[in-house]
């Protein structure tokens, strides 16, 4: 089976063309056309100083029970999506989503890309506010996600023995509209079965603990076992969220 073209059951994948680097990363060109572009507001600045305390892979305080992960997840198990197959390359990745766009289900398209390919609109992480089915029956998460009062574009993502992301940045500049949270599930997260790659190192995962990431710096991911699961979790960056993340970190 060719997995650049197919998933695993046969069905053509939705293949989405290689990124243009070049475009992504044209921070300068953007401002060019735009001044007010990247001008951030002084509720930017101060969430991002403020952030700027914590490590660049916090962990928060809490362990989500994976037994009970596995008895909520399993009525989802055919549910799985190919997570943003790109022309040419092989990359086993699945996904789930738990807050999507109105009238989403957890098999709809959730990698921004493809998201912005099947609206034909420029969508931001916080445009994603509708929670779906699957949010609501992964009770063993709430102890994170239910801090906040609505959240971004927030989905499983299940990283099979050889899937990867290459080495990129989401949304470096200040004025990003969200911050990230990731939960790392199950006994395939620690770092002799999956690797998270940022400042020089792979982060020592400690499995089913949520950390704060960075994810503006530079990271790159790899698996090398079968049924890596983690939850990304885009929290709106308000001054009232980054408190409430400052609050639920491990070690004060
Ligand atoms: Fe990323």
């Amino acid at each position: 089976m060719d997995l650049k073209k197919y998933d695993k059951s046969g069905k053509s994948l939705n293949i989405m063309p290689l990124a243009n680097k070049n475009k992504q990363r044209d921070y300068h060109g953007k401002w060019l056309e735009d001044n007010s572009r990247f001008e951030p507001t002084p509720e930017d600045i101060k969430c991002e100083l403020q952030l700027s305390a914590l490590s660049v892979f916090e962990p928060l305080d809490g362990i989500i029970s994976y037994r009970q992960f596995e008895k909520e997840i399993a009525k989802w198990e055919n549910a799985w999506v190919p997570y943003l197959r790109r022309e040419g390359i092989s990359n086993d990745r699945d996904g789930l989503l738990l807050v999507g766009l109105e009238g989403d289900t957890p098999s709809d398209s959730l990698s921004m890309p493809e998201a912005r390919k099947r609206t034909g609109k420029k969508l931001k992480e916080t445009d994603f506010t509708y929670k779906t089915e699957l949010y609501y029956d992964l009770k063993c998460l709430h102890p994170i996600l239910e801090n906040f009062d609505t959240l971004g574009r927030t989905m499983l993502v299940k990283v099979n023995q050889g899937g990867w992301f290459p080495p990129h940045k989401d949304s470096p500049m200040l004025t990003r509209d969200s911050i990230r949270i990731v939960i790392f599930l199950g006994p395939n997260t620690d770092v002799e079965s999956y690797q998270w790659h940022m400042d020089g190192k792979a982060w020592p995962i400690a499995p089913n603990r949520a950390y704060y990431v960075d994810t503006r710096k530079t990271h790159r991911t790899n698996s090398w076992t079968d049924g890596s699961i983690h939850c990304v979790v885009n929290v709106p960056k308000t001054w009232e969220n980054v408190l409430k993340i400052m609050s639920m970190t491990k070690d004060f």
